[in-house]
């Protein structure tokens, strides 16, 4: 167990892997086989954030092969009570503009054929977790608080749709998701939302909205990811270091 005061545990997906850049760094093992990067430390005041590179240290692990127990389990070892998840998304709706962030309030999982869950019967035994609230409310409302603390402009809800990739999706795919109610599409919040539910850390979907999803833009999706990634980025880590700043 840590030998520290209370952890904050930070998944930073696409595009967000130069905010470890300088950081000490552990390789760790879990009973699940290794996460997707080292797990860097940053101390602040006391607290510990604990971060890992979701799609690997050369981002080079796509989101239907990610060791997504394993990333939470490691950051469960480390001590982590909260994990932040920064995830890149496309919006469906016109909930959020592009270049900004948004705290998605529910998801739809529409992944498959994903490790994605610790209780796998016999030893590891039965469960049914409850999820009908997949992202914390604790959480949730304390980033709400440390964006408007940054002055920073974050959507406050939402549906996030989890698709598989690695591919995007058709412009009917999209129509589908909007008519199942969702509003954002990315493909990494799950499993890793209900594997944290499972280990009763609270963890938050910190979306970054880069793209107009398939269909509902004018041109390139890649282009739209370029234009806007640099601009939600900055906005995230900003909410993040206002987070990190009051639990220290
Ligand atoms: N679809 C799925 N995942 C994504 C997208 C998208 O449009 N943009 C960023 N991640």
């Amino acid at each position: 167990m840590p030998d520290h005061g209370p952890t904050i545990g930070l998944v930073l997906g696409s595009g967000c892997s130069d905010a470890v850049d300088g950081l000490p760094a552990a390789k760790v093992d879990t009973d699940y086989g290794a996460p997707s990067s080292r797990l860097y430390r940053r101390d602040v005041n006391g607290t510990s954030v604990a971060i890992l590179l979701r799609h690997g240290e050369d981002h080079d692990i796509p989101p239907h092969a990610i060791n997504y127990r394993a990333n939470i389990a490691a950051l469960h070892a480390s001590g982590a009570s909260s994990i932040i998840a920064l995830n890149t998304v496309g919006v469906i709706t016109g909930i959020a503009a592009c270049g900004t962030i948004a705290l998605p309030r529910q998801l739809i999982d529409y992944t498959w054929g994903r490790e994605h869950t610790f209780a796998t019967g016999r030893a590891a035994g039965v469960r049914h977790l409850e999820f009908t609230d997949p992202f914390s409310a604790t959480l949730r409302q304390a980033l709400v608080r440390a964006a408007l603390a940054a002055e920073v402009d974050c959507i406050d809800g939402g549906v996030y749709a989890v698709t598989q990739g690695p591919r995007l999706e058709t412009a009917a795919e999209i129509d589908r998701l909007e008519r199942d109610g969702a509003d954002y599409v990315g493909m990494t919040a799950m499993p890793e939302a209900a594997l944290a539910a499972e280990l009763d850390i609270d963890y938050a979907v910190l979306a970054l909205v880069v793209n107009p999803a398939a269909g509902r833009g004018s041109g390139s999706i890649h282009a739209d990811v370029a234009i806007n990634s640099a601009a939600a980025r900055a906005a995230a880590m900003r909410v993040v270091e206002a987070y990190v700043e009051v639990s220290a």
